[in-house]
C-alpha cells in the first residue's frame, strides 16, 4: 500500500523518534509499505516519521542508483550498493574526509542543496528479520543512510545550510507546508 508522504512543516518530521520491540504490530507489512512508498515516489531511502511514524525505522536502497548508470560505479566506491532494512539504528561512528553532494528530500519537494557529511559511517542495527549488525558502509549507500538516520533524530537536510541560504528557501518552504507544490507523489500536508 502506498502512503502519504509527509511534507515539511509537520512537527513529526522533528521528533526524536523511538525504538521498537520485534513485535511492533505490523512490522512487516509496513515495512513492505515503506519500499512501495519510496519506489512509487521515486526515492532511495525513506524513514518512518515521512509517513507519520514517529520509530527508530528506515529502508535505503543504493543499489537501483548503481543499476541506473555505469557512471556511478566509476564515481562511488560502494557498488552495486545496498538494499537495506534499519530497524533501531545507532550510528557508532563518522569516518573519513567530508564530501558535499546535492540532497533532497521526498518531504521537501523541489528543493535539492549541497550537504556536507563524511565518507564513512559505521551503524548498529536490526534488519528486518531483527538480526543485529553492525556495518561501515561508505560512498552512496553512507550518504543516503546518514540522511535517513536524522530523520529519526528529527533533523532535516536542510538545517545544514548557512543562515543566508536557508532565509532565501524560506517562502519556497512555507509554500511546501501550505501544500503549494506540485508533485507527482501522494503527500500529506499539515496546513
Ligand atoms: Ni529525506
Amino acid at each position: 500500500m502506498i502512503l502519504p508522504i509527509v511534507a515539511y512543516g509537520n512537527p513529526v518530521l522533528r521528533t526524536k523518534c523511538e525504538d521498537i520491540n520485534r513485535d511492533y504490530p505490523g512490522l512487516d507489512k509496513l515495512i513492505a509499505d515503506m519500499w512501495e512508498t519510496m519506489y512509487a515516489s521515486n526515492g532511495v531511502g525513506l524513514a518512518a516519521p515521512q509517513i507519520n511514524k514517529a520509530i527508530r525505522l528506515f529502508v535505503v536502497d543504493s543499489a537501483q542508483m548503481f543499476e541506473a548508470s555505469e557512471d556511478t560505479a566509476e564515481e562511488f566506491d560502494d557498488a552495486p550498493g545496498i538494499k537495506e532494512v534499519f530497524i533501531n539504528p545507532q550510528i557508532l561512528q563518522l569516518n573519513g574526509e567530508e564530501w558535499d553532494y546535492e540532497e533532497g528530500c521526498l518531504s521537501i519537494p523541489k528543493i535539492r542543496e549541497d550537504v556536507s557529511r563524511p565518507e564513512l559511517v559505521t551503524i548498529k542495527y536490526f534488519n528486518e528479520n531483527f538480526e543485529e549488525k553492525t556495518v561501515t558502509y561508505s560512498g552512496l549507500s553512507a550518504r543516503i543512510i546518514q540522511h535517513e538516520y536524522d530523520h529519526i533524530e528529527g533533523k532535516l537536510f536542510i538545517d545544514y545550510l548557512k543562515p543566508l541560504k536557508r532565509k532565501l528557501l524560506k517562502s519556497k518552504l512555507d509554500d511546501i507546508t501550505k501544500g503549494k507544490v506540485r508533485v507527482d507523489y501522494k503527500m500529506s500536508f499539515p496546513k
